[in-house]
């Protein structure tokens, strides 16, 4: 067994993307995700759905990233999997995959939380440099929007976060207003391009220091475009841009503003963004410019670990091999899982 830079194969199926990876170490030796397709005419993720193509992904998957990476499973030191937050029935394939061929080769079980696996991808071993230890971390997902203190691999604390819809959701939401497809937030990335940010304003839920809330948000962006739909049903065709460029505005600086009073209030010297809206063209762009204003270095991770991915989990899970930190069989999978 090589302990320090053990053979880890992580698995990843916390809602609709059927995800395996392949690490040695902290570097990623194969990093595939089947995403699904399934459930865009449904504009979101139908959980039942989302089971049955787990099922039917998970296999290919896993021989996919065992092959691109050139490691026999025979040469697996561990299986790590993703033990929660998620939806039950996808959480449960994974797990249950992984715990089965984790007994039939005789080697460790490795349980990771979703959410610390998207804060360690900043980890990874690859040609983007790692945040030091403390760092705060704004971690911005389809069900989740916190910030959180990381003080080590395995130690970090929720600062804050959302009280109702999540930063993901609230792009899904004000994307399936607009009649845009599942998963709406890519889409209003791209119109926003070419928009005026400031052209429409739309009200700031007030919500504790570090809390946020998106719900009230979507309520005023759809009264908004009721009415002006009364006066021009062509409204949102002909200003779609603008319209997509002031809805990100208004969620990416609300997103900001609380980042920077906890940079304030921590006093850190480096920040990140992690999760599925970290891919989000102007929070990247608007992180870099808090990092020049607070003093502090900007970090985001490589395209392909913002959205769900397994070689997250495999690095949150690197860590755990190193402090001997197994599973169980026993363990079932746990939704709302907290860290
Ligand atoms: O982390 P993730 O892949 O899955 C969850 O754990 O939820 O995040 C998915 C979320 C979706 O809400 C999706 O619309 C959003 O991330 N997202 C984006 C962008 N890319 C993905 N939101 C805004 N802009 C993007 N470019
Ligand atoms: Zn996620």
């Amino acid at each position: 067994m090589n302990e320090a830079n053990p053979i880890i194969l992580a698995i990843e199926s916390s809602c609709d993307d059927t995800s395996a990876a392949v690490l040695k170490g902290k570097k990623v030796l194969a990093n595939k995700t089947a995403t699904q397709g399934v459930h865009a005419e449904f504009g979101g993720v139908v959980p039942e759905l989302a089971s049955r193509a787990h099922l039917q992904n998970i296999i290919p998957v896993i021989d996919q990233a065992l092959k691109e990476a050139g490691v026999d499973k025979k040469d697996l030191e561990a299986i790590a999997y993703t033990q929660g937050p998620g939806l039950l029935g996808s959480l449960l394939v994974g797990g249950t995959f992984a715990k089965t061929m984790a007994m039939s080769l005789d080697i460790p079980i490795i349980e990771v939380n979703h959410m610390q696996g998207h804060i360690l991808s900043h980890l990874i071993e690859d040609d983007f440099s790692s945040p030091e230890f403390p760092f705060l971390c704004l971690t911005v997902s389809g069900g989740h929007t916190q910030i959180v203190l990381v003080k080590s691999s395995y130690e970090m604390e929720i600062l804050g976060e959302t009280i109702d819809d999540a930063a993901g959701e609230a792009f899904d939401k004000a994307a399936k207003i607009m009649d845009l497809p599942y998963p709406g937030g890519p889409l209003i990335d791209k119109n926003a391009k070419d928009g005026d940010a400031l052209k429409f304003s739309f009200t700031e839920a007030k919500v504790g220091k570090f809390e946020f809330s998106f719900s009230g948000l979507k309520t005023s962006f759809l009264y908004f475009l009721q009415k002006e739909m009364k006066k021009n049903d062509q409204f949102i065709k002909e200003n779609l841009n603008d319209i997509c460029a002031s809805i990100q505005h208004a969620i990416v600086e609300t997103l900001i503003k609380k980042l920077k009073l906890a940079i304030e209030e921590t006093k850190v010297k480096h920040i990140a963004i992690a999760g599925g809206v970290s891919a989000n063209s102007s929070l990247r762009s608007r992180l870099f410019e808090l990092a020049k204003e607070t003093n502090t270095k900007a970090h985001i991770p490589d395209f392909q670990y913002c959205t769900d991915n397994a070689g997250m989990i495999g690095i949150a899970a690197y860590y755990k091999f190193l402090e001997s930190e197994f599973g169980s069989i026993e363990t079932v999978p746990n939704p709302r899982l907290k860290f």
